[in-house]
């Protein structure tokens, strides 16, 4: 009797002690969901924001438009000189032919045929690819003896009707595209990063340097100035 007397006082009150409980533990995860909800936001959304400034090219270029000109290719404007250097970003002399004056009534085209062609100003290009001065690289290695397309490193840059926004460090000075669009650091495609990771993984995989030189002193020096 007393037992089921004890038991019937008791059971409100540890009910009342469980009540707040979980009162207490629903506003540790409530908080805890938020915690790590603004965490995210921060991490993902407004530290690469803050970290990255973007800046748009000074003359927008629509590859597919040219592409779908005449006699037009890649090699038109990016091609191998004779001693196997690479051209890299066009110059004047590759738009000239067919920009000496306005062809049409589109704003970047008026832009820069009055401010670049009629001034004979090169258009200085920002360089998504751009590596660190130390980093050396050879296209002629790359393209020509070792087979690789353009998109394994660049994406699909060459098929665009815009360049995309570039998007540079603020810490470092680099371009985005070195160090990959995911902060987490996830890689998808091969052209998602271009980190020195990058280049030693297809390295190792394709024989390029064994493995054991590229972590010796004499191994930097394959990628270093
Ligand atoms: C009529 C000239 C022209 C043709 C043809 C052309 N491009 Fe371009 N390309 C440009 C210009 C201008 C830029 C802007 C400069 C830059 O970003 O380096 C550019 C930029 C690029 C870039 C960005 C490089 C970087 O890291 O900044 C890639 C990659 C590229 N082109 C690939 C291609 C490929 C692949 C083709 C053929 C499918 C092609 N282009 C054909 C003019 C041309
Ligand atoms: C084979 C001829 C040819 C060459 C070479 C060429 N263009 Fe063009 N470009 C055209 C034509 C045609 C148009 C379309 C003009 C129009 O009707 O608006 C055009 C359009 C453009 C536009 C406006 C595109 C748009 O979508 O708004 C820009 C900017 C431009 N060209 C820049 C360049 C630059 C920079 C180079 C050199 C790297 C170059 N072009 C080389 C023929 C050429
Ligand atoms: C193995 C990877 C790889 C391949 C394949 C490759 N590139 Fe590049 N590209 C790079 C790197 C890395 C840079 C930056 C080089 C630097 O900063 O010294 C670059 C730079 C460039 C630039 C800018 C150069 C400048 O300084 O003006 C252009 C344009 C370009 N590449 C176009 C191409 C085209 C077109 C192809 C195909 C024919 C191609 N690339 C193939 C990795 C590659
Ligand atoms: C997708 C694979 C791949 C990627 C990515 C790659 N490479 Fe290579 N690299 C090769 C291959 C294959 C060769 C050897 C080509 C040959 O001579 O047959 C090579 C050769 C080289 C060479 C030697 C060139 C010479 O003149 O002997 C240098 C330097 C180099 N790569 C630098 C780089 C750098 C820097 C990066 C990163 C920005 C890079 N590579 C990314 C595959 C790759
Ligand atoms: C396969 C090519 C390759 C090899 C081999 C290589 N590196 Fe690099 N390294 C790169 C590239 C590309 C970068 C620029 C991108 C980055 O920071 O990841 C770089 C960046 C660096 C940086 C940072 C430089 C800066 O300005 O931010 C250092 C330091 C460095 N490398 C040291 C080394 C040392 C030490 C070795 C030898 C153990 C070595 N690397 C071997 C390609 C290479």
């Amino acid at each position: 009797m007393s037992t089921a007397d004890d038991a019937s006082k008791h059971a409100p009150g540890t009910g009342a002690a469980d009540d707040r409980a979980d009162g207490a533990g629903g506003a540790i995860i409530f908080a805890f969901v938020i915690g790590l909800a603004a965490s995210l936001i921060v991490g993902w959304v407004v530290f690469p924001k803050l970290l990255y400034s973007q800046k748009r090219q000074p003359i927008d270029f629509n590859h597919a438009l040219h592409l779908g000109l005449e006699d037009q290719n890649c090699e038109s404007c990016h091609f191998f000189r004779e001693d196997g250097s690479f051209s890299g970003a066009p110059a004047l002399a590759q738009c000239i032919g067919c920009h000496a004056e306005v062809q049409g009534d589109s704003p970047d085209e008026i832009r820069f045929v009055e401010e670049y062609v009629q001034k004979g100003r090169e258009v200085p290009w920002l360089i998504y690819s751009r590596q660190p001065q130390c980093v050396y690289f050879s296209h002629v290695a790359h393209v020509r003896a070792g087979g690789m397309d353009c998109v394994s490193c660049h994406g699909h840059i060459g098929e665009s009707e815009r360049l995309p926004v570039y998007e540079e460090n603020r810490i470092s000075g680099y371009s985005r595209n070195l160090w990959g669009h995911n902060i987490a650091g996830f890689k998808k495609d091969s052209w998602d990063r271009m980190k020195m990771d990058d280049c030693a993984e297809c390295h190792a995989r394709e024989g390029v340097t064994q493995a054991s030189v590229q972590t010796t002193k004499e191994g930097c020096f394959v990628c270093h100035k």
